[in-house]
């Protein structure tokens, strides 16, 4: 028996090599390995207002960027989170098992609240419940994510433990699992602020659907320092970051790219970078016009998808009610 994967990503602005290096890059290569489910997580997006149409649009592009970048169907499992309504279910259970102490823990609410304050949704703060759902639903071993959705794998272990505590063995008891290199990619014009989809300046992120033009152009503009030696000091972030974006991109040991640039300075290097991503992005920006000129395939996929992990989901509620004594 494979183990089995599962891992969400938001519909919300857009897709960036930040989520591409930190989280599908490594769903695409290990797809064999596991028995995988992956999910569009609509209903986290709406914690934060959405412009309905953009939400679905931006919906299908995802799906349509996830396939482009090598999530086979075949292998795969990719549905759309509110087409199966056991997650929305399943999140309000463990709400009422979830003290509100280990939420207010959560350092993602608090980044994302700070200039809401009082306006925050009450979704925003619960967030981690229907992620822990998205994930317990689906007897789920291992849960590839970015650095930054470690505190929440780490709650959905424990709301699941709690819960097997009182019930008796229940959810299976999900592991996060980082990568060593690329978990946190962080901005172009600030390198010591995560790459982030909600971020508004143009120069921030580098978009899996940026044109070869744009790559380059906010790649020269990417923020430095004023040194000159290009070497892999993370008390460089700016360099390093980029240099990390080089390293995930070639696959190249660091020495071997210390060595190919000593003696250069860094607009060779963020030029050489550049032409690297541009070629690193074109198959999948190839693949995904290609899956997106019928505009119907994506959806039929997507709706085998949610057939295929419905079943699997309405299971787990069902004992989980039936425990609690629901219905
Ligand atoms: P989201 O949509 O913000 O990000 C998707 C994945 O990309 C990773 N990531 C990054 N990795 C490296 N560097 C960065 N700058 C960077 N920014 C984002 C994230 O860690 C994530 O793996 N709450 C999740 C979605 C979710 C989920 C789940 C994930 C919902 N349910 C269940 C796993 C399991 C989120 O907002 O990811």
């Amino acid at each position: 028996m494979k183990k089995r994967v599962f891992s969400g990503i938001q519909p919300t602005g857009n897709i960036h090599i930040g989520n591409y290096l930190g989280a599908i890059k490594y769903w695409v290569a290990s797809q064999a390995e596991y028995d995988n489910v992956f999910c569009v997580v609509d209903l986290h997006a709406i914690t934060v207002p959405q412009d309905p149409k953009v939400l679905k649009t931006k919906t299908r592009e995802l799906a349509g960027l996830l396939f482009a970048a090598g999530i086979d169907p075949k292998q795969s499992i990719l549905f759309i989170q509110s087409h199966i309504s056991a997650h929305a279910e399943l999140a309000w259970i463990l709400n009422c098992f979830i003290p509100m102490g280990w939420m207010q823990r959560m350092t993602q609410f608090k980044e994302k609240s700070h200039d809401l304050k009082e306006q925050a949704s009450v979704g925003l703060f619960d967030y981690p419940a229907l992620m822990a759902a998205d994930i317990l639903l689906y007897d789920t071993d291992v849960v590839p994510v970015g650095e930054d959705q470690k505190q929440h794998v780490e709650l959905t272990r424990d709301v699941a433990l709690r819960f097997n505590n009182i019930y008796g063995d229940t959810f299976r008891l999900p592991e996060p699992v980082i990568p060593q290199v690329g978990a946190r990619i962080m901005g172009l014009d600030d390198p010591t602020k995560k790459m982030s989809k909600s971020e508004a300046n143009p120069g921030h992120a580098i978009n899996l659907l940026d044109s070869p033009e744009t790559i380059r152009s906010k790649l020269m503009r990417a923020t430095t320092d004023s040194l000159r030696d290009i070497r892999f000091d993370e008390g460089r972030p700016g360099i390093y970051n980029l240099l990390v974006i080089y390293e995930l991109f070639t696959g190249l040991r660091r020495p071997e790219i210390e060595a190919r640039f000593t003696g250069k300075g860094y607009a060779d290097f963020k030029r050489e970078l550049g032409e690297i991503v541009v070629e690193g992005l074109r198959p999948l920006q190839t693949r995904y016009r290609e899956l997106t000129s019928d505009p119907t395939y994506i959806d039929s996929l997507l709706s085998e998808g949610a057939s295929r992990a419905r079943p699997l989901a309405e299971k787990t509620l069902a004992a989980v009610k039936k425990k609690v004594g629901l219905g």
